[in-house]
């Protein structure tokens, strides 16, 4: 059952082929080069940057995919699957506009995919060999952490989902990213935080606050400990007491304590409250190995325990888990009925499919 997945939700041109939870192949064109000298994502120019490549990452995906019959390999997929939000939507756009032309030329079959449901998915990626095997045991408690979500979401059963928490404001990895522009580091600001992080003497000198820590809800908020972030600065500029990578350190380092343990304490609560303590990681936020221990330290003080995307590329944006998460919906016969009604939803929510 194989499966050509397209997201082209943000800012990297992806494609994969599935076969059930294998990936057989992925490519992906990232283009934070292209918005680096934003200190962002340029929708505009995403859209444009998409446009040029996804017929080349289609291809690049068919050749990696080792398909034999070398003319025309998209025969043999099975169907086609495509991102259709949340995302940009100028940049959806594109993608969906290119999985429609595939299906009618080719007469395959289309499923409509949420990039959210593709993030959980990913952990239960597998290379071409079905390694790691991971049986699917529900339900989950699943915390997506990206530059553009931070959601706690039960994941009772294949594609049923309840969205338990989510951010009022600024996403978690979003938060990181303006943080990393205020102290003039580079983009995307999650690495280099971490980076500097790794090497500060004091983790959490400057005691940030923990935004919602406190609140009755599962809910997060990161736009005020920006704001704090901001002032702080500020006031240490004016005073001159900003500058030197020691301070840059402790800096960096008690910016990322302040997201990590609001993501954590919000976690145990909503450990607590569902009683689910086998979790699900995913997102760009788990490249980083000390939030990855931190959940360790959490489901395993709950007795339960905690499933990354299993190979660094599934961390991130990338088609593979929209791949697999079209699988679910393959099995379920839930296909687009007519190909031109299917439209970009910029702002979907996350819905149980029955
Ligand atoms: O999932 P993703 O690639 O794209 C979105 O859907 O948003 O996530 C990107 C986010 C960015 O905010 C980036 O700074 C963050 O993931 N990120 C990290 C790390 N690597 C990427 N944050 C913390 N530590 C990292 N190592
Ligand atoms: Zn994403």
């Amino acid at each position: 059952m194989k499966i050509l997945a397209i997201d082209t939700s943000c800012d990297e041109t992806a494609v994969a082929i599935t076969d059930g939870r294998k990936v057989i192949a992925n490519a992906i064109y990232s283009q934070v080069l292209i918005h680096k000298k934003w200190g962002g994502v340029v929708p505009a120019i995403a859209k444009r940057a998409h446009e040029e490549r996804i017929d080349l990452v289609i291809n690049s995906a068919l050749s990696k995919s080792k398909i034999k019959n070398q003319k025309s390999k998209i025969n043999l997929i099975d169907c086609i699957a495509v991102t259709q939000g949340p995302g940009l939507a100028v940049a959806l756009e594109v993608g969906i506009k290119k999985a429609k032309e595939l299906a009618d030329k080719y007469q395959k079959k289309l499923i409509a995919v949420n990039h959210l449901e593709g993030h959980i998915y990913s952990v239960f990626a597998q290379n071409r060999q079905g390694k790691p095997e991971r049986e699917i045991k529900f339900p989950y408690l699943a915390l997506l952490v990206s530059g553009g979500h931070t959601e706690l979401i039960i994941f009772k059963d294949h594609l049923s989902y309840q969205v338990i928490g989510e951010t009022i404001d600024d996403a978690a990895g979003e938060a990181l990213d303006k943080a990393a522009k205020m102290l003039g580091l580079g983009y995307p600001g999650g690495p280099i935080i971490e980076r500097l992080a790794l090497e500060a003497e004091n983790s959490d000198q400057f005691k940030f606050p923990r935004p919602m820590l406190h609140s009755p809800d599962l809910n997060f908020s990161f736009s005020g400990l920006k704001t704090s972030f901001y002032y702080f600065l500020k006031k240490q500029k004016k005073e001159k007491s900003f500058g030197g990578p020691r301070v840059l350190r402790q800096l960096a380092s008690s910016f990322q304590e302040a997201v990590f343990e609001t993501l954590i304490k919000k976690t145990e609560k909503a450990i607590m409250e569902t009683k689910i303590n086998n979790l699900i990681a995913c997102g760009g936020v788990m490249n980083n190995k000390y939030l990855r221990k931190l959940l360790r330290h959490l489901a395993k003080k709950h007795h339960g325990q905690v499933l990354f995307p299993p190979y660094k590329y599934l961390n991130g944006d990338n088609a593979a888990m929209i791949g697999l998460a079209a699988y679910y919906k393959f099995k379920k016969k839930k296909f687009i009925t007519d190909i031109n009604t299917l439209d970009r939803i910029p702002r979907m929510q996350l819905t149980t499919i029955y």
